[in-house]
């Protein structure tokens, strides 16, 4: 590892430095109290935390926060590690930090810090749930008031030290475990005892179940034997018993059928005397007769007697037909009848009709209608008083239009006569309103009051005249208008007068006109009703005529009903005959079948007789062979049990030999598995843990031998010319011998105390380093005031001393000036106002530092 830079922000006596760290040996000098410790502690809490340092030793008091980063580089991989404190109360904690791997950040807690940082150095896991960190306090920096304490600790205590930073502590585990490990086997072992004492019950059982499953399949074989023997005879008997058993069974068929055949003949013989019977009883006397050819005289005789039947009911046909056909003709003939009947009435009654009508009804129809209508338009007209239709009516019309023209003319002169009364009244109204002596208005002359009275009094004469001639005219226009209103009834009453004459004619006429409508229809239909009646006696004489004809040939015809009848009868018996002489033919052809069949079962029946005599003695012989059969059986049943309880047998006993068996073999593998774990347990015992302590104490001589070599070599440097020997013993302990004689540790002086616990420091820093390869910090050692009471000769000393150690990185602390000069670089801590701060960093001027403040 190698110490690039190291910033700090409120840690101790220090607000804020940075500080560059030189490759080589460098001095950190600076007064008592100056901050040269603080740097060192500041590093140690970047890469391990809290642990061997106390959190309120570091923050700066009267700070909350304070805060730590370290740059380092290991194998060419630059590192950046930041740890941060801070106060809440009274109370200071460690929070979060990171750690950067090339540039590549990451935010931990302070415990994640640890285990990578552990992992960074190749420092024993282990360490991580360890408050203290032993092997950097004695390998890189050990606190400059802890130099000595190694040396005047308890044995004990330093020889735990020292396993712990050599790891022998190992050792001892491994020691320890394998106790534990050897008492556990025997533990084990010891839990086999139990199973293992059943081994030779078990074998014993074993051997013996064997035995008698041997026994019993031999048992079992010849068993075996007996049964296959018992088998074969039961085989070979059960073959000849269903021989003698179908035997058996033709037997007993022969004897059902010999039943069946007797039944059969007795029917058969039953049969022919039942129909022997029925021909007696069909035939009575003509017992003797030739059926067969009295069979076919009566065939032909009935066929003969068929065709005459035939002809007789073609005959019969006819007649029904004509009867038909008759009454058909009957009941025309009386409908016909009723239609004459009928007719003849009809005639009567329109003959009777027309004798009511008494009128001339020779006029033409259409000349009465023509009448009709002229007179109604006289009608028309007289309504319309047309002139020249009535004179009557002409003379008032005219007398009308006479009074009319009169009053026209009377009512003309009235309104001139109003004209004439209205002038003289605008004249009198004039005059009346003229004063003084005015001009005439109507001869423009002056004019008097005489004048004008006068002319007023004329005026006025006239007016009175011109009234009564107005009166006398409208009172004649009155008295015009009374008769014309006269005239104007005297023209309605004419007008109704001659309207009605005309009516009365016209329906004169419609009357007429109506009756000789009726009197000609009337004359129509009896026309049409009689030449209707002529021709419908025609026809009745006809159908009459016909009528007869066929009551005629009904009657010819009459006979062959009668015969009809007879042959009928005739036939009906003939039929009967015929049917008793085909059953009897039919009967004597079956009591012929009846008495073949009888010869037949005769002998069928005499072949089973004889077949039934030669089987009458197997039914015994069939009982005493099934006797036999069954007791074979019977016996086998017996031995087949018996296989099947010795089988059932062998078999559990097997089951249980393989259960020994399995249980034994379990056993063995116990008592080997015992065998197993007693020997590795005692091996444990007596040889591996032996050979632990051994390896341990060799291991921890061979580290007591390095650590003496190393350990005189740099005393006999620092205190090179003084008569002081040492030696360490198993205990780590240093020995001195000054002069000859021994020397307790007290008992030196200062200087060489501090010679010999800087000798012993170096020389624990070089044997570990040598020990554990994977340490990334062995060319780092960090020295405060390893120097403390030394000579001048002494401080000359440590220059080669160092140069021995060989390190890549040498930080001392020291108030010594000449240590100066032989170191590569010297960083000056200086304090004012209470505030550390670093100088002398010009070496490092243009250094480019990767991190900004
Ligand atoms: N928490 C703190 N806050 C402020 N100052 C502190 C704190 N702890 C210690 N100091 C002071 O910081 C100063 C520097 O201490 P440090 O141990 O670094 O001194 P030094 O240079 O190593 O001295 P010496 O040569 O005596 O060993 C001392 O004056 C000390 O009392
Ligand atoms: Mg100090």
């Amino acid at each position: 590892m190698k110490i690039i830079s190291l910033e700090m922000l409120n840690i101790r006596s220090y607000q804020h430095q940075k500080i560059d760290f030189p490759e080589g040996s460098f001095l950190l000098s600076g007064d008592i109290g100056f901050g040269k410790s603080t740097i060192l502690l500041a590093i140690e809490f970047a890469l391990f935390g809290l642990g061997d340092i106390s959190a309120s030793s570091l923050l700066r008091r009267g700070q909350r926060e304070g805060m730590v980063r370290l740059e380092f580089e290991i194998n060419n991989q630059l590192f950046t590690i930041s740890r941060s404190l801070q106060k809440k109360g009274e109370n200071i904690t460690q929070v979060s930090g990171y750690i950067s791997t090339n540039g590549n950040k990451r935010d931990l807690t302070p415990t994640e810090l640890k285990a990578e940082i552990l992992k960074i150095l190749g420092y024993p896991k282990e360490l991580l749930s360890k408050q203290k960190n032993p092997i950097y306090r004695y390998t890189v920096y050990t606190p400059q008031e802890e130099m000595k304490q190694i040396l005047l600790a308890k044995r004990e205590e330093r020889m735990e030290i020292l396993r712990k930073i050599f790891g022998i502590d190992r050792y001892k585990t491994i020691r320890d475990n394998s106790d534990l490990l050897r008492l556990d086997l025997k533990r084990k072992a010891s839990m086999f005892e139990n199973s293992i004492k059943r081994l030779s019950e078990i074998k014993e059982e074993f051997n013996k179940t064997k035995e008698i499953v041997s026994n019993l399949t031999s048992n079992l074989k010849s068993i075996k034997n007996d049964l296959d023997e018992l088998k074969t005879k039961e085989n070979n008997l059960k073959v000849t018993y269903e021989k003698i058993e179908k035997e058996f069974l033709d037997y007993q068929n022969t004897i059902r059928e010999i039943a069946v055949k007797e039944s059969e003949l007795n029917n058969t013989k039953e049969s022919i005397l039942r129909m022997e019977l029925r021909i007696n009883e069909l035939l009575g006397d003509n017992k003797n007769i030739d059926i067969k050819s009295e069979l076919a005289s009566k065939e032909a005789n009935f066929n003969n007697l068929l065709k005459n039947i035939s002809k007789a009911k073609d005959q019969i046909k006819i007649i029904n037909k004509n009867r038909i056909e008759a009454s058909k003709l009957e009941a025309e003939i009386a409908s016909k009848k009723i239609f004459i009947e009928k007719l003849e009435k009809d005639v009567k009654l329109k003959q009777d009709k027309m004798s009511v009508l008494k009128g001339d009804y020779s006029r033409d129809i259409n000349a009465i209608k023509k009448e009709i209508k002229s007179l109604e338009n006289i009608i028309e007209n007289i309504h319309l008083r047309k002139k020249g239709i009535n004179k009557e009516l002409d003379s008032s019309m005219k007398m009308k239009e006479k009074y009319n023209k009169r009053i026209l003319e009377l009512r003309i002169e009235s309104s001139e006569t109003q004209g004439r009364i209205n002038n003289l009244d605008k004249d009198l109204s004039s005059l009346n309103g003229l004063t003084g002596v005015p001009l005439c208005p109507l001869c423009k002359q002056n004019i008097s009051e005489d004048h004008k009275n006068r002319e007023i009094q004329r005026i006025l004469q006239e007016k009175d005249k011109l009234q009564l001639k107005l009166m006398e005219s409208l009172d004649l226009i009155k008295k015009l208008e009374a008769k014309i209103d006269e005239i104007e009834s005297e023209i309605i009453e004419i007008i109704i007068k001659h309207v009605s004459v005309q009516k009365e004619k016209i329906s004169c006429l419609q009357k007429t006109l109506e009756e000789t409508e009726i009197y000609n229809s009337l004359l129509n239909e009896i026309t049409q009703f009689k030449s209707e009646i002529e021709k419908s006696n025609i026809e009745l004489s006809k159908k009459l005529d016909n009528y007869n004809a066929l009551s005629l040939s009904i009657e010819e015809l009459l006979p062959f009903e009668k015969e009809i009848n007879l042959l009928e009868e005739e036939r009906h018996n003939l039929q009967n005959g015929i049917l008793i002489l085909k059953e009897a033919v039919k009967i004597n052809a079956d009591i012929q079948d009846s008495a073949k069949k009888q010869i037949e079962i005769a002998n069928i029946l005499s072949h089973l007789y004889s077949k039934r005599t030669q089987l009458s003695g197997i039914e015994f012989e069939k009982k005493s062979l099934q006797e036999s059969l069954n007791k074979l059986t019977q016996e086998r049943i017996i031995k087949e049990r018996e296989e099947a309880e010795k089988t059932r047998e062998v078999k559990l006993l097997t089951e249980r030999i393989k259960g020994l068996s399995n249980e034994l073999n379990k056993l063995e593998k116990y008592a080997l598995e015992k065998e197993n774990l007693e020997r590795i347990s005692n091996w444990i015992d007596k040889y591996f843990i032996g050979l632990m302590e051994t390896i341990e104490k060799e291991f921890m001589e061979s580290l007591r031998h390095q650590f003496e070599e190393l350990f005189s070599r740099w005393l006999e440097n620092l205190l090179e010319g003084e008569d002081l020997n040492v030696f360490i013993d198993e205990d780590f302990t240093p020995h001195i011998r000054q002069e000859g004689f021994d020397a307790d540790y007290d008992s030196l002086s200062g200087g060489e105390r501090t010679s010999i616990a800087l000798a012993y420091r170096l020389a624990l820093n070089r044997v570990i380093n040598n020990l554990v390869d994977e340490i990334k910090t062995q060319d780092i050692i960090i020295l405060d005031e390893p120097t403390d009471g030394f000579s001048r000769k002494q401080l000359d000393r440590v220059r080669d001393v160092l140069d021995m150690l060989g390190m890549k990185q040498v930080i001392i602390v020291s108030h010594e000036p000449e240590i100066e000069s032989y170191v590569d670089h010297v960083l000056k801590v200086t304090k004012r106002d209470g505030v550390s701060r670093v100088e002398g960093q010009e070496y490092i001027v243009n250094r480019k530092t990767t991190f900004s403040i």
